[in-house]
């Protein structure tokens, strides 16, 4: 608990289901988004943006669902400034114990003139009038001007002055395009404060993308001026260069109290399982020297950092790993752990799982145990998600061989799934064990979906670690993210250009497996 006063608390807003999402690939599933939702919302998140329900039946499922599923943070839909996207929002937001709508509409010159083809006079009214109408919904109603930073600034005071009279919150100041500095963009936010008389009447945000790289220091530079809300994402996901960072800002929030006196609720101990969440589900890989949960964020390399490391930790950290949830790697259960000890070490890592999912992940917890030295957290961590991953998916691995090597000038693949219940096998041969593998699989589920992403991840150390493979494929426009995890790599593959196609099946809803191509 915060000992400040509210006012310099700094609500922090999660768009990662939202603007996050909208980064070309990094598509989630309904039950990824619910888990991330959970995992956000025991952060201690404030606000969860949980999509735009009039973007597709997809987007107003994953905002009914998580309004359903979320007890403390507030759940928030995206909506135009259109009466049928605001009529959607409030209807996917209706379980909600507390929901927000966020509409927003264009104010700079060139968004109105190019963008929205309207009059700046024709802007004004629109945005009066679908305040009013979302107030109808709901009193916790945020308005974004989009293109915010780039606003002339005596219409950006009128028509924040006139969201706030028409009913608006939150006024949530974005920076479109990434184009602002820090001072000027603390500017902009005084000058706010300065000029629009009824603003004490609302919050503050802002919303700062990172095409400069300096979306969390202008977060933090309106923070300064003012501002009370951050919106931000998991590892910086988002449009282009994509949005701030949601555990920078926290960090720099916790750690620079002298010079940043404001406080946020996030628990910053569950960081690094955030990170790895959404990076795990949207086959973003997090850069090694990333700030705050790069895998080098906190290893010290050079002997002369190594050396004031042992005399006093603060010479060369001013963070510790176990403040972002990155503690050592724990050895943790061996071949002889029973059930019991096991299903503890899931409620330690988080999870929850239903009896079904427990013995199976249990079942292949044994038979990691025997193939796998030493058994740690990670190892766990990879082996559950992947279990959870497949549970209803309804083609499945059931045996897989790969001859490969440097008397194979063709490797060979023989594969057998088991689709919609019925075992099927192919052989098929490529340039590698991987074409291969994957050419078994077009044989036996014939598709055209393209290939867009084929990443392997050590999840620990060593040359037995488990593999931890992210496939993405493509079809349509629309781009699903498969998993697979196995010590074996080819096995992961296989697994995880099946886990794929899986969900290519459920966003066709209904379709024969044979049909994926039509
Ligand atoms: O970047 C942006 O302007 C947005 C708005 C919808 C807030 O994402
Ligand atoms: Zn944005």
């Amino acid at each position: 608990m915060s000992t400040m006063s509210d006012s310099n608390r700094v609500i922090i807003f999660d768009t990662t289901m939202r603007d996050g999402e909208q980064s070309p690939g990094a598509s989630m599933n309904l039950h990824e988004k619910l888990r991330i939702a959970e995992v956000l919302e025991e952060m201690g998140v404030d606000v969860i943006e949980a999509g735009f329900p009039i973007a597709s039946p997809g987007d107003f499922e994953a905002v009914n669902e998580i309004a359903k599923l979320v007890k403390n943070s507030t759940v928030c839909g995206l909506a135009r400034a259109s009466h049928a996207d605001i009529e959607r929002a409030a209807d996917a937001l209706k379980p909600a114990k507390r929901g927000r709508i966020h509409t927003f509409l264009s104010t700079s010159p060139l968004h109105m003139k190019y963008k929205l083809q309207m009059e700046p006079e024709q802007v004004y009214n629109l945005l009066i009038d679908s305040i009013t109408y979302a107030r109808k919904f709901t009193d916790d109603i945020e308005w974004s001007p989009e293109d915010g930073s780039r606003t002339e600034h005596d219409f950006l005071c009128r028509c924040v002055e006139a969201a706030i009279r028409a009913g608006a919150t939150t006024i949530n100041i974005p920076d479109t395009v990434g184009y602002a500095i820090p001072e000027e963009f603390a500017a902009l936010i005084t000058m706010l404060k300065n000029r629009v008389p009824n603003i004490d009447k609302a919050i503050i945000s802002v919303h700062c993308h990172n095409d400069l790289g300096l979306a969390v220091a202008n977060s933090l530079a309106a923070v300064k001026a003012g501002a009370r809300q951050v919106e931000c994402t998991i590892n910086g996901l988002g449009e282009r260069a994509g949005n701030a960072a949601m555990e920078e800002i926290v960090m720099a929030l916790k750690t620079r109290q002298d010079y940043l006196p404001y406080v946020s609720n996030v628990k910053t101990e569950h960081i690094t399982k955030a990170s790895r969440l959404v990076s795990g589900t949207t086959g973003f890989v997090v850069q090694p020297n990333k700030a705050i949960v790069g895998a080098n964020a906190f290893a010290h390399e050079s002997g002369i950092h190594q050396d004031g490391m042992l005399k006093n930790s603060q010479t060369y950290e001013i963070m510790t790993p176990e403040s972002v949830g990155l503690t050592e790697s724990k050895l943790v259960l061996g071949k002889h752990s029973g059930r019991h000890a096991f299903r503890e070490k899931l409620k330690d890592l988080g999870y929850d799982l239903g009896d079904n999912a427990l013995n199976d992940a249990f079942k292949r917890f044994k038979d990691l145990a025997d193939l796998k030295k030493d058994v740690f957290d990670e190892d766990i961590a990879a082996l559950v998600d992947d279990t959870v991953v497949r549970t209803n998916d309804r083609i499945k691995v059931v045996s897989f061989e790969v001859l490969c090597g440097t008397n194979h000038r063709n490797p060979k693949a023989e594969l057998e799934l088991e689709i919609d219940g019925e075992v099927k096998r192919a052989s098929a041969v490529g340039d590698g064990p991987i074409d291969a593998a994957f050419n078994a699989v077009k044989a036996l589920v014939p598709h055209k979906a393209n290939l867009q992403l084929y990443q392997v991840h050590a999840v620990t150390q060593g040359t037995d670690a488990q593999a931890e493979v992210t496939v993405r494929l493509e079809e349509n426009g629309k781009s699903v993210n498969g998993q697979g995890a196995d010590t074996d790599t080819m096995v992961a593959s296989t697994k995880a250009y099946v886990n794929a196609l899986n969900k290519l099946l459920v966003k066709r809803q209904k379709t024969a497996p044979s049909a994926l191509s039509a």
